[in-house]
């Protein structure tokens, strides 16, 4: 009988995907399907990535190369993470990997003994609580709450969950889905906190280049957090290159080292011919990326536009990120929803429009009294993202109650 190991139990996983694929069969019975869902991107790469990769497969760029990445691309991702970060790296500190999302498995595995306490963001990246609970750490969830004009971070109530158990903390800057950012004032209560407590920091900095207004700052140039700070970097998102499969471990040499070793065990190198490709990325033309970040701002100024002429719904505008993470709790009791996947089922049958909700990013917190849906705006065209919005908006603003069995009372029967 197959009998599949125990500590796989532990493992989670992202469920946005199984959103994805529901979708995907709604869609291919006829019907029309807005994709809010996934933070993928429907750009092309720029044209430097695509001629530079091309090239180096004509060149023969296609055997293995080292395990950390090949030099010239190391060098142009610490010059690139120095320019923007004020920080002071080099090849040394850099691994390459197939991906941002690597760098999470892999640094729990190289830093967190079983039995340690993990911070982490939560709601937040679902594969912080699979990562940290599969290596037998302890995951401990912190969170934000809504600020003025963005969502915040209580940076006290982060300190009162430290224990002598604590060894990592991990942080989204700028964060799925809330679009939420550390300020620096923050980001220096952080630090002061991290080398008090002596922890190392996971600075997860996927979205670091999805900016729209304002200047993003990493920990690591917090004074005293560069030997304490790991730091995730990706090419996904920033270049359209989420299929690709490109990202970067950054670190003291030491923690490298580890890392390096993990990789060798893993997949022995990254894809060999992308990574000439990607330092074209880097160092050549960024007239395509600034595009990318144009078309995505104007998607984002329209979304949050029609979200807060919604009835019951209550949407930020975030600097940063391609998320918008609106308040839906008014609107879920006007409409007798009290559990997020009946209410995301029943918008998707009855519009279309497909969205993943709170319950998508990490395990819900005891206590939690709004409801949140989170749109992802990067994969979808402008036209059909005010369509997509404007018949959500005319079927929530509808005074026919066409929704399923109506709950009087709300209830987080999620929990
Ligand atoms: C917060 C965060 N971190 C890491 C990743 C991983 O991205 P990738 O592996 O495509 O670089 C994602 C992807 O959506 C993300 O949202």
């Amino acid at each position: 009988m197959l009998r599949i190991a125990d500590k796989i139990k532990k493992l989670g996983t992202e469920t946005a995907f199984a959103v994805s694929a529901e979708a995907a069969a709604f869609a291919a019975k006829g019907n029309k399907v807005y994709p809010f869902h996934i933070g993928d991107m429907n750009f092309s790469t720029p044209s430097t990535v695509v001629n530079g990769t091309i090239k180096a497969i004509h060149d023969g760029k296609t055997g293995y190369c080292p395990t950390t990445g090949i030099p010239q691309l190391r060098e142009a991702i610490a010059d690139d993470i120095n320019a923007a970060r004020g920080t002071n790296y080099s090849i040394e500190n850099v691994a390459v990997q197939p991906g941002g999302k690597p760098t999470i498995g892999k640094f729990i595995l190289a830093l967190v003994n079983p039995g340690e306490e993990v911070l982490y963001p939560n709601p937040g990246y679902p594969i912080y609580e699979s990562q940290i609970e599969f290596n037998g750490a302890v995951a401990v969830p912190y969170t934000f709450v809504e600020g003025k004009n963005n969502f915040v971070f209580d940076i006290d109530a982060i300190k009162e969950k430290i224990t002598a158990k604590t060894k990592v903390i991990i942080l989204n800057d700028l964060h799925n889905p809330s679009g939420a950012e550390f300020s620096k004032k923050d980001l220096e209560a952080l630090a002061a906190v991290a080398i008090e407590h002596d922890l190392i920091v996971l600075s997860d900095e996927a979205y670091f280049d999805i900016r729209y207004e304002g200047k993003s700052i990493s920990i690591a140039s917090v004074p005293g957090m560069q030997e304490r700070t790991v730091i995730l970097y990706s090419f996904s998102k920033r270049f359209a290159m989420t299929g690709w499969r490109l990202g970067a471990t950054i670190a003291p040499k030491e923690i490298i080292d580890v890392i390096a070793k993990l990789n060798v065990n893993d997949e022995s190198c990254s894809n060999h011919f992308i990574q000439y490709g990607a330092i074209e990325g880097l160092r050549g033309d960024q007239t395509e990326v600034k595009k990318i970040l144009s078309v995505l701002k104007e998607r984002r100024d329209a979304g949050v536009q029609i979200l807060n002429s919604i009835r019951g719904v209550n949407c930020f505008n975030p600097n940063a990120t391609f998320y918008l993470f609106p308040n839906v709790t008014e609107l879920m009791k006007n409409k007798g929803f009290s559990d997020y996947e009946l209410f995301r089922k029943d918008i998707l049958h009855n519009t279309g429009v497909s969205f993943c909700t709170r319950i998508h990013f990490g395990r819900p917190l005891p206590g939690e009294k709004n409801y949140y849906i989170r749109i992802a705006y990067s994969g979808i065209n402008l036209n059909e993202l005010t369509e997509g919005l404007n018949k959500f908006k005319d079927y929530i603003n509808s005074p026919d109650e066409k929704t399923v069995s109506k709950k009087s009372v709300l209830s987080l029967s999620h929990l």
